[in-house]
């Protein structure tokens, strides 16, 4: 998944940190309401999510298309492993899938996702997860940007066009010799109507919540049980 690596590698020149903390925030109180022992992150990328649940308590296993992330995941003593989550064994109290993971899912993908993660959950678990809105992708995620640092250039070009965002990351990394190496990877995030949500085989969506993110009504937080 070298387009993903690429992401791990730029996520910290995104400026998402604080809103990554504020979702974390949501999710945990969220939680809070259910009876949770052990947890699934799919998606769990440096592993910031376990880490807060693990002071709680919580048993945390963390998935990962990433290498890069799950190596950063492991360095902390974090158990994370580089797999399709499809393929993910053991039953949870609670799973999640936080920041956009499920919009890296075109429909179908998504579909045979979500049955799976049910078959996963443990009669009463729940499965919380968070998508873009269309605003979200036509007024927020569309757009460039560019950060510069002495060791590093990004720019991100996003184009939101047929219910798919097309982000285009380059980056320009010093080596030791001053010269530049080039990275160019495109991700593809996919718009998801609800409907798509509430008519799951396996899944029941019990609450959806949209809310502000970065601007007005850019995101909606999906809330799931088993059926
Ligand atoms: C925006 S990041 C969010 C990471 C983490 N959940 C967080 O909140 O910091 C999205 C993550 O989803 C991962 N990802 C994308 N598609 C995935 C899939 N099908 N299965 C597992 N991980 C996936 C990416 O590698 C990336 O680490």
């Amino acid at each position: 998944m070298r387009e993903l690596n690429l992401y791990a590698k730029v996520e910290h020149l995104l400026g998402i940190e604080e809103a990554t903390e504020a979702l974390y925030d949501l999710y945990h109180s969220e939680l809070e309401e259910y009876k949770v022992t052990t947890l699934l992150d799919v998606g769990c990328g440096r592993g910031g999510f376990m880490e807060r649940m693990i002071s709680d308590g919580i048993v945390c296993k963390g998935v990962d298309l990433s290498q890069v992330m799950v190596d950063e995941c492991q360095a902390k003593g974090l158990d994370a492993v580089c797999m399709d989550a499809k393929e993910v064994t053991g039953s949870y109290d609670a799973i999640v899938s936080i920041f956009d993971v499920l919009n890296f899912m075109d429909e179908k993908t998504l579909v045979a996702f979500l049955n799976a993660m049910a078959e996963r959950l443990n009669d009463n678990g729940v499965f919380i997860a968070d998508i873009n809105t269309l605003y979200g992708f036509s007024e927020v995620a569309e757009g460039s940007m560019s950060r510069d640092s002495e060791e590093e250039s990004l720019i991100v070009d996003a184009t939101f066009e047929n219910d798919k965002l097309d982000t285009v990351f380059t980056l320009f990394e010093k080596q030791e010799d001053c010269r530049y190496v080039k990275y160019q990877e495109t991700i593809i995030q996919y718009f998801h109507k609800i409907k798509i949500f509430q008519k799951l085989e396996k899944l029941r969506l019990v609450e959806k919540q949209t809310f502000s993110l970065y601007d007005r009504e850019d995101k909606t937080l999906l809330i799931f049980k088993k059926r």
